[in-house]
């Protein structure tokens, strides 16, 4: 077990406030590349990621859907996870595998990141919240936009997971128990 490693996965948290400190390009870079390196099923790697820097861009994202988005307006960067569903029946699994890998290679990198779910999601108007994504950044219609990840540095203070906290009463060991610890 790599101790580093696994100390992050206790230290990540969803980080919705960001610093103004811009994102190094390196960094940048280095995410994009642990999403291009995320399995896929088949390796149909059905995803494409459409990367936002500009405020006023991240600020007309975050009105897609009334609750849940407004970590976007403050992002110093946005990554819009969407796929072509012809490509993969299972995209959302593909998108989902993608967007953590990235999320966690922000993590090692200091950088906070947050998901904001946009597939099954609506518009204060009762619109999907994809339409307004999809208008915005001229994403074809054929494609879905599963997610939009915002990073930044942390500008809030959240404390790693207690180990004692972890609810291992969801592990089954061997078959299904109610019981087991
Ligand atoms: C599929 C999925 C959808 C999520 N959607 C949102 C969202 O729309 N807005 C948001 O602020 N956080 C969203 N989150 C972040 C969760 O709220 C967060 O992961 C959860 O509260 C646990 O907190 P933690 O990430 O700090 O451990 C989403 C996370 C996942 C995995």
């Amino acid at each position: 077990m790599d101790k580093a490693f696994n100390g992050m996965l206790f230290e990540r948290h969803s980080i919705r406030k960001y610093k103004a400190q811009p994102l190094p390009a390196e960094d940048v870079k280095q995410i994009l590349e642990a999403g291009l390196l995320a399995p896929s099923s088949k390796s149909a790697r059905p995803w494409e990621f459409v990367c936002v820097e500009d405020a006023d861009m991240l600020a007309k994202l975050a009105e897609c859907k009334p609750a849940g988005a407004r970590p976007i307006a403050g992002a110093k960067l946005a990554i819009i996870i969407c796929a072509d569903p012809e490509k993969s029946d299972v995209y959302v699994e593909d998108c989902s595998v993608a967007a953590s890998y990235m999320q966690l290679q922000a993590t090692a990198l200091g950088i906070g990141s947050c998901w904001i779910q946009v597939r099954n999601r609506f518009s204060a108007d009762d619109n999907p919240a994809q339409d307004l994504v999809q208008a915005l950044l001229g994403i074809p219609a054929s494609m879905q936009v599963v997610a939009i990840l915002t990073f930044g540095y942390s500008d809030e203070q959240r404390n790693p997971v207690d180990p004692a906290k972890l609810k291992w009463e969801k592990v089954h060991i061997g078959q299904w128990a109610d019981d087991q610890q």
